[in-house]
């Protein structure tokens, strides 16, 4: 599998690392694209693939797979600067945030796979959470060629286009909230006299763990939170505190709130792109 990355910027190299440290693909069958020789030469350097600055079309053509990981608000360009060079047996991937994909299949005119993914940050450690969709055109070997690549990243969920906002306030924006907490507890740890280092250590183990048990475990995770209370004991003082201040009324209203937000980002995006298309 032949696959081009136009714009491998933090989150275009972070999925190129996963796919050639997981084998899915081999350096000589990956090319990336960037906007300037310095970070060429940087990818170069540390990925062993062939990278150009510019030099989309001569990237795309020929590639089973085009990944779009340039900024949203690029995409359209770069779609229309490659599209004499597509094919419909190829597959198209946008990892652009709020980016429908009726934006790219108008600009790429060419009846073909497309694909949407909203990878999270953890991606860089192979530990990410990317959720998918696609087009009406895109089969289910499409789908399996997809995962593939984004298996070697993190895990997978497919979703229907419309909950693609639901999945960037929740998954997209998720590691924020998370960090949070790290920080919070680790904050917490050290008020009750444990030094910086011991805090930080274990509030991160322990959201590593709960995050693995609760994977593993396939247990809903308030059964999980139940089997850590004792009674009378430490564990539902604690719980009743942060039942006090809505700690999970507080996460649910964030993501609803984040969701909201990100269709405003379409629309906004998509008025965006109108303007670039009339100057
Ligand atoms: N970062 C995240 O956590 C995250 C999460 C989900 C989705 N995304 C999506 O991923 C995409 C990239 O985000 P990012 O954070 O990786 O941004 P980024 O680091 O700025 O990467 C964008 C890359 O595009 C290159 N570029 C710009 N114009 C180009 C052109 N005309 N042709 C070829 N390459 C070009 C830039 O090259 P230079 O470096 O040479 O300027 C840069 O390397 C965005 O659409 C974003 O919505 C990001």
């Amino acid at each position: 599998m032949k696959i081009a990355v136009l714009g491998a910027g933090n989150m275009g190299s972070a999925l190129l690392g996963g796919i050639l440290k997981a084998g899915v693909v081999t350096a000589g069958d990956v090319r990336a694209t960037t906007r300037t020789d310095a970070r060429a030469a940087e990818l170069r350097e540390r990925l062993g693939v062939e990278v150009t600055a510019g030099g989309n079309v001569a990237a795309a053509e020929g590639a089973d797979m085009v990944v779009l990981a340039v900024k949203p608000g690029t995409v359209p360009k770069v779609v229309k600067e490659i599209r004499d060079v597509l094919e419909e047996r190829q597959i198209l991937i946008s990892l652009a945030a709020a980016l429908p994909i009726s934006v790219i299949e108008d600009a790429a005119a060419c009846r073909m796979p497309v694909f949407r993914a909203m990878p999270n940050i953890p991606v860089v450690v192979e530990e990410g959470a990317i959720g998918i969709c696609h087009n009406a055109i895109a089969t289910a070997a499409h789908r399996e060629q997809v995962e593939t690549i984004f298996r070697a990243t993190g895990v997978t969920a497919f979703v229907d286009e419309e909950q693609m906002d639901a999945v960037t306030a929740l998954s997209g924006s998720g590691p924020a909230y998370i960090y949070m907490v790290i920080e919070a507890m680790m904050a917490a740890g050290v008020k009750m006299g444990l030094s910086r280092e011991v805090s930080l250590r274990l509030s991160e183990q322990t959201v590593l763990g709960a995050a693995k048990h609760a994977r593993e475990s396939k247990l809903h995770p308030a059964i999980l939170r139940d089997q850590v209370i004792t009674p009378g004991g430490t564990t539902i003082a604690a719980i009743h505190e942060l039942e006090r201040h809505g700690l999970r009324s507080m996460l649910i209203s964030a993501i609803e709130t984040a969701t909201v937000h990100a269709g405003k980002r379409t629309n906004a995006l998509l008025l965006e792109i109108e303007r670039q298309k009339h100057s």
